[in-house]
């Protein structure tokens, strides 16, 4: 597993903030992964993960030491070597994750207490060429 990114953000990720990553896979990708994290325990709110071997998108929360029940989102945008923008927000009841702009998918909330999601890394085959971790909404 390689870290490619990684912040922590003590008063909570979501919901309000919006995260935007502008980059492109390498050529050998086989997969990347974003995760919202609590950073007190080893949990997994979302955790998004492109997977070019499969052409899905998996999305899925890890909580009390295991996976839960994958969502697969096949709409799938990512070519490899081509830029793109992820951007992933939240609300009370939902992630929404944008490509370019379009949305794609969205994902209910599995943690409840969502002021323990501190923390969001970006791991493995991206190749990250900026980004942004904003306040956009008022909660
Ligand atoms: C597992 C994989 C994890 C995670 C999980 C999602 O098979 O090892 O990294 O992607 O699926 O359900």
């Amino acid at each position: 597993m390689t870290i490619r990114f990684e912040a922590s953000c003590p008063d909570g990720l979501c919901p309000g903030w919006s995260f935007i990553l502008k980059g492109e896979t390498p050529v050998e990708a086989n997969k990347f992964e974003i995760n919202f994290m609590c950073d007190q325990d080893d949990r997994i709110a979302f955790h998004f993960n492109p997977r070019f071997t499969e052409s899905d998108i998996i999305c899925n929360s890890f909580m009390a030491n295991h996976w839960g029940k994958e969502e697969r989102c096949s709409n799938f945008p990512f070519g490899i070597e081509e830029p793109f923008q992820i951007e992933i927000c939240s609300d009370n009841e939902h992630f929404h994750v944008y490509i370019d702009d379009t949305k794609i998918m969205q994902y209910k909330h599995r943690v409840e207490d969502l002021k323990t999601i501190t923390k969001v890394q970006v791991v493995n085959d991206v190749n990250i060429s900026s980004l942004e971790i904003a306040k956009k909404h008022h909660y």
